[in-house]
């Protein structure tokens, strides 16, 4: 299958060019984590500029901290003000979260995206960033959203209620309640919105060989318990921010799996 001017069908990576020839401003949540890191430095070494807003900077590279296109804010997630000041800085042509819930109090992924989104609705009110909808790309679960009802085994949706019960609900209810408030932005011509589903992640290298697309198309490659990289879905959604930055439309909803 090959990858559509309006949409992406599933489709293997492809390798990336060296350098992009035209920068582009990225607003980053989440730079310290394990999707974060890999997608700050393949960024950086693509030629764009990265604002990032973090509680801390000790897990960042020297490479990366001494970086001319890095722009580093520190604060809380519940600081709204700060996070406007550094998004009003970046005017950024792509927002993206990549934190999680996993730790308590199991709400980084909900405040980030609220305090994010508020602040894009107060610039854009006063013209202080782009008023257009803001490209806004945010990693959440295969299962969360339209994909649910794609579960459609018995063994995976056993698999998911144990794995809910045991581990997950605290998480998976923060998803919700931020993609509720993505979905009444996204109507509210705030931002244009895509979801990346991974089913499990892991630390292995990035490769040119996962496969991503439309959710609904990706439904059949997708199972439960398929793994792919951090790395590689760092690799995704850098490429989806480049495409959707230079106008070209990009699904809501996108798994992702290895090959
Ligand atoms: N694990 C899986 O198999 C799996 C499967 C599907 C989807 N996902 C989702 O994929 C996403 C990315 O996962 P990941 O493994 O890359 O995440 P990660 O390594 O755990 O990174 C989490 C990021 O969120 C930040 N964060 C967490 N709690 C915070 C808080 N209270 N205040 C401020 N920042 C906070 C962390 O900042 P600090 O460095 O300051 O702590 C870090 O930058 C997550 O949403 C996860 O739920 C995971």
């Amino acid at each position: 299958m090959r990858r559509s001017n309006s949409s992406l069908s599933a489709t293997a990576a492809e390798p990336s060019a060296d350098v992009v020839t035209s920068s582009l401003s990225f607003f980053l949540l989440g730079a310290t984590g394990r999707t974060g890191l890999p997608f700050l430095s393949q960024a950086l070494a693509r030629g764009h500029f990265v604002t990032i807003y973090v509680r801390g900077v000790l897990k960042l590279p020297a490479s990366v901290i001494s970086h001319p296109y890095l722009r580093v804010f520190t604060g809380e997630l519940h600081e709204a003000e700060k996070i406007e000041l550094a998004i009003r800085t970046a005017k950024p042509d792509v927002v993206y979260v990549m934190l999680a819930s996993e730790t308590k109090p199991h709400t980084a992924v909900s405040t980030g995206t609220h305090n994010t989104l508020l602040a894009l609705r107060k610039l854009k009110a006063v013209a202080a960033v782009d008023p257009r909808p803001t490209p806004f790309i945010s990693i959440a679960a295969w299962g969360l959203g339209p994909t649910g009802a794609y579960m459609t085994n018995f063994f995976a949706r056993m698999f998911v209620s144990v794995a809910t019960v045991l581990f997950w609900s605290k998480p998976l209810a923060d998803f919700e309640k931020q993609l509720a408030e993505v979905g009444d932005a996204k109507d509210k011509g705030l931002i244009r919105p895509t979801l990346i589903l991974p089913a499990l992640l892991n630390d292995g290298r990035k490769t040119n060989t996962y496969w991503s697309g439309e959710a609904s198309i990706m439904k059949e490659a997708m199972g439960v318990t398929n793994f792919v990289s951090r790395a590689s879905m760092a690799d995704l959604c850098l490429k989806l921010g480049e495409r959707v930055a230079s106008g070209e439309e990009v699904p809501q909803w996108v798994g992702i799996t290895n090959s």
